[in-house]
């Protein structure tokens, strides 16, 4: 049942679905077209038990958000490259690619539709979830013939309410997150899965989140389960090269830019080995949720290594307020990453 936007307390919004008004579906044959595709009511959905999404894993999302602005305005972030990035997640999975234009299309008409759930500036945002599935009875294995593109938006608090707290991760040698060559590199909904199991075990254990290692060579860091890493030394950024196991993420790319643009640091996607993490000025993650947050301890086997005394370095806090001064429009969007969805008017 959908909740009445006005009976939401929006002091109290965490990261927990709850139903707004309408969400997008369209469907595609194998080989087909995206057809139109409609806004209905949000609410359940039937599935075939041999679907091809619930028998081998074949499904993509992303994630994104859209934001009220301190001019009043909603606006989404650089939506185009969730797009891309959507497409090229469908092709690996063996489903059918999906135009930029569709895409924005879609989003907009979703959230323009639930705009009533977008929180006040400051209280959190309007989180976006595009997913697409096989959802034709595949029973062998192969790709299914006919697939299900929905979106589904849902209120969501800031990560941190108060205070900033760095994270506290631990090295994982047990698990790894994904292969060269395999899908770490697109939002395959396997990625996830297989991630539950090393991070719950990192969560009982008082952490919050893996840092997964190369899983060719493990000297080398890749990223955290849900964000990109990077490190500071001087005045040389280093995060992961994207060679195929790490998501490009869109934060990544926009700290990379703002780093090199407004703050003048050498930026560098290369190799980036333990020992540099573990010796860094400062160390941070970076994605749609976390947006740039400091990492103040890591574990590595049983030694704990302190960052930047366990609060945040004076870059990641430029970084930091420098994304969100665009986000909230309290800054110059130089680089024309925002995307209207509502005037102020
Ligand atoms: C594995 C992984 N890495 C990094 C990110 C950060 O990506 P973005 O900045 O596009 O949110 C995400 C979140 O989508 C992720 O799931």
């Amino acid at each position: 049942m959908s909740i009445n936007p006005q009976t939401i307390n929006w002091n109290s919004l965490g990261f927990d679905f709850i139903e707004t008004k309408t969400m997008f579906k369209a469907n595609c044959k194998q080989n087909g077209l995206w057809e139109d595709g409609s806004l209905e009511p949000v609410g359940t959905i039937s599935l075939s038990p041999a679907a091809g999404v619930l028998n081998y894993g074949q499904g993509v999302f992303e994630g994104m958000k859209a934001y009220r602005t301190s001019k009043n305005r909603i606006v989404l972030f650089r939506p185009e490259m969730n797009a891309k990035r959507f497409s090229v997640s469908l092709k690996r999975l063996c489903m059918p690619e999906m135009e930029v234009d569709y895409f924005l299309n879609a989003v907009m008409k979703t959230v323009y539709d639930n705009i009533d759930y977008v929180p006040p500036f400051g209280l959190g945002s309007l989180y976006i979830r595009p997913i697409a599935w096989g959802t034709a009875p595949t029973l062998g294995v192969k790709p299914a013939e006919e697939y299900t593109f929905m979106i589904y938006v849902c209120p969501v608090g800031p990560y941190f309410k108060g205070n900033i707290k760095p994270l506290n991760l631990k090295v994982s040698y047990n698990y790894h997150r994904a292969a060269p060559k395999g899908t770490g590199n697109v939002k395959a909904i396997g990625n996830y899965s297989a991630s539950l199991y090393p991070l719950s075990l990192a969560k009982n254990d008082g952490f919050d989140e893996v840092i997964y290692l190369n899983a060719g060579d493990e000297n080398l860091v890749e990223e955290v389960g849900s964000a990109n890493l990077f490190a500071l030394r001087g005045n040389v950024l280093k995060t992961p090269q994207l060679a195929g196991s790490i998501l490009p993420g869109i934060t990544r790319n926009s700290v990379l830019t703002i780093a090199k643009e407004k703050l003048g640091l050498e930026i560098r996607e290369t190799d980036l080995t333990l020992s540099e993490l573990l010796s860094a000025d400062e160390v941070f993650c970076t994605g749609t949720a976390v947006v740039v947050t400091p990492v103040g301890k890591i574990t590595h086997n049983t030694d704990v290594y302190t960052i930047n005394n366990n609060s945040m370095g004076p870059i990641t806090e430029k970084l930091r307020s420098t994304m969100l001064g665009i986000q909230r429009e309290e800054a110059e969007d130089s680089f024309s990453w925002l995307h209207e969805v509502m005037s102020s008017d």
